[in-house]
Order: structure tokens, then sequence, then C-alpha cells
């Protein structure tokens, strides 16, 4: 029997539908920043809007619900994530009601004018020692985040998400002995589930750096920034590695199907590389920071998956859009903006700042002294010394 047009038709839009319900799609093409604010010598953020339009920039997070922020990109067209606080999570998570009332202040009142295309419900909050507290509220209050934007129809175009960082995975190496601590599990595992039930993806916080950093006799610079090196090879999947970018996703794939959620994406929330650091910050420099975000860049325009997932372009927001003078920490915190407080580029991967910089050079062709490439080492191993 042959289907009539009106059934085909039927079916075909049955079948999107289904797909887009499953999924609010919260990223264009492969590329995003993080826009930070913690500082108070920022350019405005319609400052920074038109900065990020110039630099075609489609994705941006941001860590609030700055309202003057969330109206300068009103008709932007850019997709924003934006945060809901650690701070929330506690009371997010006892009401629906205050769940949905905080979107009803927060959220929707900027759709459709700007495109506020996910929630990330707090941040690094697994396997953070210092907000034990709230392991347990996390699920309860993405789950109510979640219910509230169902009852007013928008799950199709706001995703619910939680960044994690590096510290949720066990000590191992190579990439795919990765698993999660024993100790999130008991979270890690049901958060899974619901993100799977709604077809929300894994975002994690990877950062090269701060395994470089953790242990640079033993890390190949060359490895950490995407250039020329030996690489790594993971005898178990016959794979090999040339950059620990790459090496940490898939450690965060390997960890996942190991905890039965092998379908899942993952999407790198943030990573980055500062330009400055103290003494005690192994390789943080302006050439190393413009080395990285210049090979970043280039590697993220190639669409690619990784060595363990090929099919599956890897997408991640850099880390930072400004430096950021009031962050707490090391000085590399205060360091990781792509453009100065002033606008201005802190060095050259090809954006335009506001105004000109004196960083504004020809990438030049330095040249790397490479002494350690004995052992190149990847994954979350090194990362969990520096956050243990
Ligand atoms: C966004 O801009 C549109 C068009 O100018 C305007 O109608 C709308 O009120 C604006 N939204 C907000 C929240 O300011």
């Amino acid at each position: 029997m042959a289907l009539s047009p009106f059934w085909l038709s039927f079916f075909l839009v049955f079948s999107i539908a289904t797909v887009n319900a499953l999924t609010a799609q919260a990223f264009t093409g492969t590329y995003g920043i993080n826009y930070g604010r913690v500082a108070d010598n920022l350019p405005s953020p319609k400052s920074a809007v038109t900065l990020l339009k110039a630099a075609k920039i489609k994705n941006i997070r941001i860590y609030d619900v700055n309202h003057e922020v969330l109206t300068a990109f009103n008709g932007s067209g850019i997709e924003i994530v934006v945060g809901l606080g650690d701070d929330f999570l506690t009371e997010m998570s006892v009401n629906e009601d205050r769940a949905m009332s905080w979107i009803k202040e927060n959220v929707q009142p900027f759709l459709p004018g700007t495109s506020i295309r996910g929630i990330a419900v707090g941040n690094e909050i697994l396997a953070s020692k210092d907000r034990q507290d709230l392991w347990e509220v996390l699920l309860p209050a993405a789950k109510n985040v979640y219910n509230a934007l169902d009852r007013l129809d928008l799950t199709k175009v706001v995703q619910v998400q939680s960044p994690h960082s590096q510290g949720v995975f066990a000590n191992s190496f190579p990439p795919s002995s990765c698993t999660f601590k024993e100790d999130t599990v008991p979270y890690m595992k049901p958060l899974l589930q619901f993100f799977s039930q709604i077809g929300s993806p894994f975002f994690i916080n990877a950062y090269p750096f701060l395994a470089y950093m953790s242990d640079p006799e033993h890390i190949d610079l060359k490895y950490a920034l995407f250039q020329s090196n030996r690489g790594i090879y993971d005898a178990k999947t016959k794979l090999h590695y040339d950059n620990m970018f790459d090496a940490q996703i898939d450690a965060a794939y390997a960890a996942l199907e190991k905890a039965g959620f092998g379908n899942m994406e993952v999407i790198v929330s943030e990573t980055g590389w500062p330009s400055r650091g103290d003494e005690s910050e192994a390789g943080a420099s302006v050439k190393n920071a413009r080395t990285y975000n210049n090979n970043l860049r280039k590697r993220l325009a190639k669409k690619k998956g990784t060595p363990y997932r090929p099919k599956i372009p890897v997408k991640a927001y850099v880390f930072a859009l400004f430096n950021e003078n009031l962050k707490p920490g090391g000085t590399s915190e205060r360091n990781f903006g792509l453009f100065k407080a002033d606008g201005s580029i802190a060095y050259d991967i090809g954006f335009t700042g506001l105004k000109p910089s004196s960083a504004a050079s020809p990438l030049l062709s330095f040249k790397e002294t490479g002494s350690s490439y004995t052992l190149v080492f990847a994954s979350c191993a090194a990362i969990l010394l520096l956050i243990f």
C-alpha cells in the first residue's frame, strides 16, 4: 500500500518534531566564548556585543543573568547560555515554583530577541569539596528548572545543562581508562540519567594548561599547545593522540561509556590558556596563550571529532573573552582573556580589538626549545594532582 502525500508529510513532520523535542540545540558551529565579568574595568556589554560580532562569534556563556547584558544582546543573533549560580541551587531544589519565578524574571522576558539557548545549573559542583553541601541538590534543582521550562513550553528553546570540572574523574591514564571518581558516582549517575532523558550533552571544563602547570617536568608543552610532538598512544583503543585537548575529551567519553552513557555528546564548556601567571604557574605566557588559542581555533574550525568519537565534531567555549581583574587566586586567573579590559586584543589570533593594541603583531614563528618529551601525560590524572 502506497502512502498518500498527506501521510508522508505527516510522518516527515512528526519525525522532525520528535528530534527537536529531544534536544534544544544550544550551539551553532563549533566555537564559542565565555563572557566572564568578575572585573570593575570592562567595556560595556554593548561594546562586548560589537566585539563578538566583529569576531563572528555565534555562541557565548555568561555566569549569571545580568539584565543589562541580556538586553545588550537583544537582536544580536548571538546564542547565549546563562548561569544559574551555585547560591541559588538549594532554593531551586526544594521548589519548582521558585525555579518558575526565576525563569519568568530572568529568562522569559528576554526571549526571543535575546537568544537564550541554555541554562547552566551550577558550575563545577560535583567533586568540589567546598560545595559538598550542594552535591545532593544539583539534580533536583536541574529537574525543577527543566520542569518549569516545560510548563512554559520552552524546553525546545532552552537547554538545561551543568558543567563539570575534570575533578569528577578518577586518576587515570591513558584516556580509555578514565572513570568517574567513586564519591561522585552516586550523584553523577542519576544526573547523567536525567540529562540523557532530556537529550542534554555532558559539559566539561577542560584545561590542558592546568595539567601542564601541575607537572611541567613530565608533560610536553607542545602536546598541550597542539604543536608537532610525539603524542601519546592509548594501547587499549589503539588510538594515537597528538594533543592533550582531544585526549581530555576522549577521557570524558570513556568515563561516560563506562557509566552507561556511551551515546552522550561531550561539549567543552571552558578551555583556555592564561597570558600571564605567577612564578609557580608554569606555562602562563603571552606566547603560549597565543599558540594555544590560535591552534585551538584552527582545530575547532575543522569541525572534526576526536580519535575515539570521530563523527562528533568537537565544540568548545574558550575561557575567556576578557581579562578579569577581580578574580581571586593566582595571577593566571586574572589573565585568561583573549582581550584586555580596555577592549584591545591580548595577543593576535586574528580577532580585532575595540581599539588598537601594542600586541597586534603578526603571528611570529617562534622557536620552541622542546627539551622535555619523555613522558607525555594526558587525561584526568595530572589535573587531579592540582585540584586535590
Ligand atoms: C528587543 O528588541 C525588540 C525590537 O527592537 C523589542 O521589541 C523588544 O522589546 C526588546 N526586548 C527587550 C527585552 O528589551
